[in-house]
C-alpha cells in the first residue's frame, strides 16, 4: 500500500493549516454563519472515497516513471449554473477523445483528470475591482460569491459553499452513470467532430490518426471481445484548486481501515501559484493527507525553496505523491524549467512533471480581452517535451483549460480564430479556454510530438 505524505505528524490536524499564514481567502461578513456550514460540510458524505486516490496515486507514480501519461484539463472556473447534461457529457467527450489520441502518441495509458466536481474557487490578483468609481470585493469563484458587480452579489456567502458541493456531487454522479454505461460510443473516432481538420496542413497526418484508434478499438472489440465503455477501466479522476481551506478541511477525513487522512472532495487537489509558499496554509494543508497533490511552479525558484516543499510535502520521495506543474510560458519555460528540472533531482525529489500550457501565456488583447494564442501553447507544450527529455527524463502530463463547447477565447488553431472572433461566444469569466475543436488539434499535436520524439525528433 502506498503511504507517504506526513499525516502520522502529531503537529499536523486539517485545520492546522490555521496558524499559518494564508492568502486569497475570502471575507466573510458573518463568521458564525460560516461555522455553521462547515459544521454541515463536515457532516454530508464524501464524494470521492480512499481507494479511488489511492489509484490515482498509483497511476500517477507509474507517470513519474514515464509508464503512464496524465491529461489533466477543464474550466478555469466551473460555475453554477454551468452543471448541466451538455456540458457535462461534452467535457468527457473532449477528455475522453484527447485521451485516445495522446495514447497513440505515448504509446502508454493515459490517465484522465477533469479539473472539475469542485473547481469552484478562484485566486484574484487584487483583492478588490473598482467600476465607475465604485469598489466591491473581488469575484472568487461561484463557490464565493457571484460575478455580477452589485454589492450583494460579491458579498462572500457561505451558502455557496454548499451550493458548490452539491453540484460537484451532481456533476459526479452523472458522470459515474456515464461511465458505466452508454458512453462507449463516444471513443469511436466517427463521433470525433473533426470538420476542422481540413483547415490544416497536417489533415492528412490527423486522419491518420484517427484511422489508428479506430483500428486499435476494432480489434479489441471484435477479436478480443471487450467492447469499449463496458469495462470499468475507463476512469476518470477528479482535480481542482485547493483554493478554500474552509472547504478543503471540511471534506477532509480518516476512513476505516486505512491509516491517515484523505481529502474526499476530490481525487487531486493542488496549490496554485499564488498560495505555493511552503510556510503558508496551503501547503499546510496539503503536507498532511493521503492524496497525491500538485503544486503549480511559474516563477524562478531556488534550490532551497524546491528542498522545502519536497521535504514538506514528499519526505519519503514517493513517486506518484507530488506533481509538479510548471506554467512559464512559451517565453520563459526555455530559461526556467532547466534549473527547476536540476534543483528537484539534486534534492531526490520522483515528482510528476505536468506542463500546464496555458497560464504562462495569457494575454490581453488591444481591445482588453483575456486571451491566449493557440501557438503559444502548442510551443509550450513542445519546449517541454523537448527540455525533458534533453535532460533525461521524461515529461509526464499536460494541463490544459478547455471546454467541450464551441467558445471563441483563445485566438489561433487550424480555423483561425482571430482577435474579431472574440467577441462572438467569449463564455468564460475568468481566463479563455480552448474550445472543442483547439482542444483535440493540441491532442494531435501533443501526439505527434511524442511519436517524433520517440525517433529522435
Ligand atoms: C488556474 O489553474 O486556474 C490558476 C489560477 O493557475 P495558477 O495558479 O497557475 O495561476
Ligand atoms: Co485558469
Amino acid at each position: 500500500m502506498v503511504t507517504g505524505g506526513t499525516s502520522g505528524s502529531p503537529e499536523w490536524t486539517p485545520d492546522s493549516w490555521r496558524r499559518r499564514p494564508i492568502l486569497q481567502q475570502p471575507e466573510y461578513p458573518d463568521a458564525a454563519a460560516l461555522e455553521r456550514t462547515l459544521d454541515e460540510l463536515r457532516r454530508l458524505p464524501p464524494l470521492v472515497t480512499s481507494w479511488e486516490i489511492l489509484d490515482l496515486r498509483e497511476q500517477l507514480a507509474e507517470a513519474a516513471s514515464g509508464r503512464r501519461f496524465v491529461l489533466q484539463g477543464g474550466d478555469c472556473a466551473e460555475r453554477l449554473d454551468g452543471c448541466t447534461s451538455a456540458r457535462i457529457t461534452n467535457a468527457l467527450k473532449v477528455l475522453l477523445q484527447m485521451s485516445l489520441v495522446l495514447v497513440v502518441g505515448a504509446k502508454r495509458p493515459v490517465t484522465r483528470i477533469g479539473r472539475f466536481a469542485g473547481q469552484y474557487a478562484k485566486p484574484r490578483s487584487e483583492e478588490y475591482e473598482t467600476r465607475g468609481g465604485v469598489r466591491l470585493p473581488s469575484y472568487r469563484g461561484d463557490i464565493v460569491n457571484r460575478a455580477e458587480f452589485t454589492p450583494e452579489a460579491r458579498t462572500p456567502d457561505p451558502q455557496l459553499l454548499l451550493r458548490g458541493y452539491e453540484r460537484a456531487a451532481l456533476t459526479l454522479n452523472f458522470i459515474r452513470a456515464l461511465v458505466k454505461g452508454g458512453f462507449a460510443d463516444l471513443h469511436h473516432p466517427e463521433y470525433f467532430d473533426l470538420d476542422w481538420v481540413r483547415h490544416s496542413p497536417l489533415a492528412e497526418e490527423y486522419h491518420r490518426m484517427a484511422a489508428t484508434i479506430r483500428d486499435a478499438l476494432r480489434f479489441t472489440e471484435n477479436v478480443l471481445g471487450v467492447r469499449a465503455g463496458e469495462s470499468d477501466r475507463i476512469d476518470f479522476f477528479t482535480a481542482h484548486e485547493a483554493l478554500h481551506l474552509g472547504y478543503e478541511s471540511a471534506q477532509t477525513r480518516r476512513v476505516p481501515r486505512r491509516p491517515g487522512w484523505f481529502n474526499l472532495s476530490t481525487h487531486f487537489p493542488w496549490a496554485g501559484l499564488r498560495t505555493n509558499q511552503p510556510d503558508g496554509a496551503h501547503i499546510e494543508y496539503l503536507r498532511g493527507i493521503e492524496n497525491p497533490v500538485g503544486v503549480k511552479v511559474g516563477a524562478p525558484v531556488a534550490r532551497d525553496q524546491v528542498a522545502r516543499w519536497l521535504d514538506i510535502l514528499d519526505p519519503l520521495r514517493a513517486p506518484g505523491r507530488l506533481s509538479l506543474i510548471h506554467r512559464f510560458g512559451a517565453h520563459r519555460i526555455a530559461e526556467e524549467l532547466p534549473r527547476l528540472i536540476e534543483n528537484v533531482r539534486a534534492e531526490g525529489g520522483k515528482v510528476v512533471w505536468i506542463c500546464d500550457a496555458m497560464h504562462g501565456n495569457t494575454q490581453l488583447t488591444a481591445g482588453g480581452v483575456k486571451t491566449r494564442r493557440f501557438e503559444d501553447i502548442r510551443s509550450e507544450v513542445e519546449q517541454a517535451f523537448d527540455i525533458h527529455r534533453e535532460m533525461g527524463q521524461m515529461l509526464g502530463g499536460v494541463h490544459v483549460e478547455m471546454t467541450g463547447e464551441n467558445v471563441t477565447e483563445c485566438i489561433g488553431g487550424a480555423r483561425g480564430l482571430s482577435e474579431e472572433d472574440l467577441t462572438r461566444a467569449y463564455d468564460s469569466e475568468l481566463d479563455p479556454r480552448l474550445n472543442y475543436e483547439q482542444s483535440l488539434e493540441l491532442a494531435f499535436l501533443i501526439a505527434r510530438k511524442m511519436q517524433n520524439g520517440a525517433v529522435g525528433r
